[in-house]
């Protein structure tokens, strides 16, 4: 038997590798994906060699492009949010992880999966979900929910015996849980447990604070189309180098931190703290894209429809029947939404100064306060009072 492990090249799935080919004798294809978290993957493949996988079983892929066009910018044509201030930069990155996990079973011949979230959180569903969905025969292994390495003495004192490097991050408890991509890093546990107590500086790993963001501030052009951001004023950019010019600029100004207490598909509360420059900067960005752009009815039907689709890739269903149909609804709107948007970025906050399209549907003849030729204010008079009738009912039958 064989098993695609998602492989990160830490202590934790390096420990699970090991495991899986000592608890079920298993063949390990170790799978580890560049989202844009930053870590060198060369060094994923040299421990993956070290703890005895064939070169054969070792994939390492870039999956930075496909992240931003085909996951990051479909989510962002909703406006989706998750509980009013999550922008899911976790939620969003396991449908492609499961995705390419399930294909490269195929290619290989493997019979099951394997991924390193624990039983207490969202990301196993949303792993498990994927592969179900993808590949409803497949094999479904979750070690934290299966195996006795209850404690972190207990992990170590595997890691040990197995001679699989530690590091020393890995001696003690690491302060906090992290996830990184190019959408987002996000902390949680440990240190960030009490949700009373403010978070140390220190678990911000990629934003400056506000305080300490430049006194000047930037301003960026960003260009639209169909919906999806295309390039920096004027310049055109693949979705994943947008994404990191957009990183780069945020975390200069401090943008895109919040600290929430969200609710986990499984029942629990948990505590976050997550950074995501880029997309805050593309979220103001594409609503004021839309502002000019969408028609009030369409706009307004988006908006309720975003937290339903915005819930569906929290809680795992991006491979779901409704989400794509959601997501067609969605792509339809996008049509006209072409443009320029100009944004002032300043100690965490993005203003949006300006935005232009050939398809604006804002007239200025119509709004203007001087004297016009379109608009007839007479009508509003009928319109108003044909309004007005029924609450001219109710409220004289209460006196
Ligand atoms: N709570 C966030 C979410 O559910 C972040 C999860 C972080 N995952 C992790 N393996 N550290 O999307
Ligand atoms: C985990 O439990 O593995 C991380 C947190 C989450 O999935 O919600």
């Amino acid at each position: 038997n064989k098993v695609v492990l998602a492989y990160s090249g830490g202590l934790d799935t390096s420990v699970i590798l090991r495991w899986l080919q000592e608890t079920y004798g298993a063949e390990v294809v170790a799978f580890c994906a560049d989202l844009g978290q930053g870590e060198e993957l060369e060094d994923a493949r040299r421990k993956a060699e070290m703890l005895g996988i064939k070169p054969e079983n070792i994939y390492i892929e870039d999956l930075r492009e496909t992240f931003a066009r085909e996951y990051v910018f479909p989510m962002f044509r909703a406006n989706a949010v998750y509980e009013g201030t999550y922008l899911l930069g976790t939620s969003i990155a396991r449908p492609l992880i499961a995705k390419r996990q399930i294909e490269i079973a195929r290619e290989t011949g493997a019979d099951a999966v394997c991924h390193g979230a624990t039983g207490k959180g969202n990301d196993q569903v949303r792993f498990e979900l994927a592969y179900y969905a993808l590949a409803p025969e497949i094999k479904v292994i979750a070690p934290w929910r299966e195996w006795d390495l209850t404690s972190r003495t207990k992990l170590l004192n595997f890691a040990e015996r197995h001679q699989i490097p530690i590091s020393k991050d890995n001696m003690g408890e690491a302060p906090f849980s992290v996830d990184a991509n190019l959408l987002h890093i996000s902390a949680e546990g440990k240190v960030l447990e009490d949700p009373a107590e403010t978070a140390p500086e220190y678990v911000h790993t990629w934003t400056v604070s506000p305080e300490n963001a430049p006194d000047e501030p930037t301003t960026l052009e960003i260009d639209f189309e169909d919906g999806d951001p295309v390039g920096l004023g004027g310049e055109r950019l693949s979705p994943a180098s947008l994404m990191e010019r957009l990183n780069e600029h945020g975390a200069r100004n401090g943008i895109g931190r919040i600290d929430i207490v969200e609710n986990r598909f499984v029942g629990m509360k948990s505590r976050g703290v997550y950074e995501t420059p880029g997309g805050t900067i593309l979220w103001h960005a594409h609503r004021a894209m839309e502002s000019i752009t969408l028609d009030r009815g369409m706009a307004h039907t988006k908006d309720e429809l975003m937290p339903r689709y915005a819930e569906l890739i929290y809680n795992g269903f991006w491979w779901a029947p409704e989400r794509e149909m959601l997501q067609a609804a969605i792509d339809h709107s996008q049509h006209t939404v072409t443009g320029t948007v100009r944004v002032r970025l300043y100690k965490g906050n993005v203003i949006v100064e300006g935005r232009s399209s050939p398809y604006s549907l804002y007239s200025e003849a119509h709004v203007t306060f001087e004297d016009d030729e379109v608009y007839d204010q007479r009508d509003a008079e009928g319109f108003i009072k044909l309004n007005a009738l029924r609450l001219r009912l109710w409220h004289s039958h209460r006196g």
